[in-house]
């Protein structure tokens, strides 16, 4: 079976093309960084201007790099939310267009549901799987007790993970995106420098926080009167310090959760996707932690990591796979999949 993705609910514009949902036989993604840098984040009209000029483009490359026509394709997995409305009312709609057209269904999947089987196009995972969704904007664990069920373990109470990666690095002046830049400095800076610690709630919830982490980060710098850095201009010891000392707060955060979920829910995998799993120091602490432990933590390839559409369609595999049993044949059997609308603030549990 051949199932084309798209995913447009940010600032990437995505198509890919797997056969049986796990062998990727392209994934194109069109990156819109350079659009917002100057923004400091992401402008949800411009991104929606981007998806447009860019999306008709972006799915030819994908055909052409699989080596296969629009009409060699069985099914449509498309990005219905959780994301920007603009954006993804226009992959959605360009899929509704193509399945029309093509005449094959046309499977909705949840956002998240995608970054988590992410880990699977190139991992052997086992279930139950304990599931930690990092990315710019989302911070959240799942439980998933087999495929395709998810029940919530924690989410943020206000910024994501990798949300405060960016807003910290934006308000020291060092650029978007922070978090990978965030990363790279902190090899040079002392990680224990300056005192953050770890939040927890007082009801024993294991939802995140990062804003606390966020203000004492500007405390900090204010007390210091430290001023952003100029365009060009080399970040300095206390910067090195600061970014090293957030990086291990933020990283100590996400372990600290993880690790109290995994005692009770006792998970033969975990597996970390989103944007900032690409994080070096947040792999090495989970390695080191459930390697211990016998657990194996599963990440994908950064190309699968960040938003891409392989996700989106590994993801609707097993949606596409029944429609199209149940689906029957002939005009007319998949007319109720260009129903479907796309919703910014889907849930996933
Ligand atoms: O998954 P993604 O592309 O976006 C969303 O779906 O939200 O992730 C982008 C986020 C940005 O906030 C970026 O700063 C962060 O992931 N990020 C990182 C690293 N690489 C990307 N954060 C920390 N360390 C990294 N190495
Ligand atoms: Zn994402």
């Amino acid at each position: 079976m051949i199932i084309l993705g798209i995913e447009t609910s940010c600032d990437e514009t995505a198509a890919a093309v797997l056969r049986e949902g796990r062998e990727v036989l392209s994934n194109v993604v069109a990156s819109q960084v350079e659009v917002h840098r100057g923004y400091g984040g992401v402008v949800p009209e411009l991104a929606s201007r981007e998806h447009i000029r860019n999306i008709d483009y972006i799915v030819d490359r994908a055909f052409a790099e699989a080596g296969l026509k629009r009409s060699d394709i069985h099914g449509i997995a498309v990005t219905q939310g959780p994301g920007l409305i603009g954006s993804l009312l226009v992959g959605l709609s360009y899929a509704k267009a193509m399945a029309y057209l093509l005449e094959v269904p046309l499977v909705p999947v949840n956002h998240i549901e995608g970054h988590i089987c992410s880990a699977y196009i190139e991992n052997d995972v086992e279930w139950p799987v304990l599931a930690l969704v990092v990315s710019g904007g989302h911070t959240a664990l799942y439980h998933s007790p087999e495929p395709e069920r998810y029940i919530a373990v924690a989410r943020t109470r206000d910024d994501a993970a990798g949300e405060a990666f960016d807003k910290v690095a934006k308000m020291v002046g060092l650029g978007y995106p922070g978090g990978p830049i965030i990363d790279k400095l902190s090899e040079r800076g002392n990680p224990r420098s300056v005192p953050f610690s770890v939040p927890r709630f007082s009801d024993g919830s294991l939802d995140f926080s990062f804003s606390g982490l966020k203000t004492a980060a500007l405390r900090w710098v204010q007390e210091r009167r430290i001023s952003p850095l100029r365009p060009g201009e080399e970040a300095g010891p206390q910067l090195l310090n600061l970014a090293a000392s957030f990086q291990r707060a933020v990283v100590d955060t996400l372990l600290d959760r993880t690790r109290r979920a995994a005692e009770k829910l006792a998970p033969r995998s975990i597996t970390i996707t989103g944007g900032v799993a690409c994080n070096r120091l947040l792999r090495s602490e989970f390695a080191s932690f459930f390697g211990e432990r016998g657990v194996p933590v599963y990440y994908p390839r950064p190309i699968y990591t960040t938003d891409n559409a392989a996700m989106i369609a590994a993801a609707g595999y097993p949606k596409l796979k029944r429609r199209i049993e149940e689906g029957g044949r002939g005009p007319g059997s998949f007319a109720q999949d260009l129903e479907l609308n796309a919703y910014a603030n889907l849930g996933l549990a």
